[in-house]
């Protein structure tokens, strides 16, 4: 079986679990306002999706480069800065460095799927359908990995799921634009033009963010295998500049040039940028990082219940911030949160959020 976690590794787990917890809620926050108010009564368009995901590859890139030599230089601490080069070069350029390829196509169009999503949702909506990737990532634990999840376990998922659900209800429902919809349609004028533009809108987010759910779970449990396959022998930080190389190629060539070529030539690479979107970019750059390191040290359902967590978190401080009312049904599905975290994690092991792989692995 998997040998018990010391308290040092317990303490970096947790770390790395918070860490994503705090990137998490301002990202979303950041992220929404960015799409939705950063252009507000200006002229200039509002910045392209494709070259924010470009960029945040090439910063992780930048900076997995930097770790990855200073694990080479810590491991060879003889070596001259020609030497290390050298060895960084053929460890990134490894002969299983292919394995990369698919994840990186699948996290360069998840990424660029959050982000229409986010632009054709409101933030909370956007931020509990994406949940379901907790469900996604379960049950490719399960087929990958080889995963067993208790039945504890099990009903803290349901509960989690729900309870997300639940904040979500209260935050998204919108009485007025029903009444709206109700009224006009028994008064035979069918669905007014400006709800079926945004209801259009919203269906468009809301494929996004399954499809985008899909690709997390597959995506992330693919990564966490082959990083924990191999951990001996490539490190993490190897891994990711593999990642992010990969990913510069479909992100360049599809996004960038093919899909937003002729507005660049138009309005520049750089058309809409200030400093809410280099933010953007700059926390979602940090994690990506932070969630490579929450699959490594933790696992990819704990980083998932981590990222849940972020969800009680952004309502807790948008009532103290912004003032808003706290509401019945956000406030139970807070507390279901916080009580499926607790579920889940209670069990007689030494490793608490952490799933044993199976005997033969
Ligand atoms: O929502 P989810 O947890 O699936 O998001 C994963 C995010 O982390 C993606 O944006 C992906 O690009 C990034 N990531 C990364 N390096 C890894 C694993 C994921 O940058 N090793």
């Amino acid at each position: 079986g998997a040998p018990a976690a010391g308290p040092w590794q317990l303490a970096v787990q947790r770390t790395c679990l918070i860490m994503l917890v705090v990137q998490n809620s301002v990202l979303v926050m950041v992220m929404h306002y960015s799409r939705n108010n950063s252009s507000a009564g200006s002229s200039e368009p509002i910045y392209l999706a494709s070259t924010a995901v470009l960029l945040v590859e090439v910063i992780k890139l930048f900076l997995s480069l930097l770790l990855a030599a200073r694990d080479i230089s810590l491991a060879h601490p003889r070596s001259n800065a020609p030497e290390l080069a050298a060895k960084l070069y053929q460890s990134v350029f490894s002969a299983d460095s292919w394995k990369l390829i698919v994840p990186a196509a699948l996290y360069t169009l998840q990424n660029s799927l959050v982000y229409v999503a986010i632009s054709n949702l409101d933030a909370i909506t956007f931020q509990v359908t994406y949940q379901i990737k907790i469900l996604t990532t379960v049950l490719f634990s399960i087929i990958l990995l080889g995963r067993r999840i208790s039945w504890r376990q099990w009903l803290a998922l349901v509960l989690l799921t729900s309870g997300v659900a639940m904040v979500q209800v209260s935050g998204s429902l919108d009485l007025e634009d029903w009444k709206e919809r109700l009224t006009s349609l028994l008064q035979g004028g069918g669905v007014p033009s400006a709800l079926t533009t945004a209801g259009f809108s919203r269906f468009k987010g809301l494929l996004a963010v399954l499809a985008a759910s899909l690709t997390s779970g597959l995506t992330c449990v693919y990564f966490e295998k082959l990083v924990k396959d191999s951990l001996s022998s490539v490190s993490l930080w190897t891994r990711n500049v593999q990642l992010s190389f990969f990913s510069l190629f479909p992100a360049l060539l599809i996004g960038v040039l093919w899909q937003d070529g002729a507005a660049i030539c138009r309005d520049g690479f750089f058309a809409g940028y200030g400093p809410i979107v280099w933010l953007t970019i700059a926390l979602q750059a940090v994690g990506g990082l932070i969630v490579a390191l929450c699959i490594t040290y933790a696992d990819n359902v704990a980083k998932n219940f981590a990222a849940s967590f972020s969800i009680v978190v952004s309502y807790a401080a948008s009532a103290i911030i912004f003032k808003t009312p706290l509401m019945l049904h956000s406030t139970g599905g807070a507390a279901i949160v916080l009580l499926a975290i607790y579920l889940f994690n209670s069990r007689p092991s030494p490793r608490p959020a952490l799933l044993p792989l199976r005997e033969s692995e």
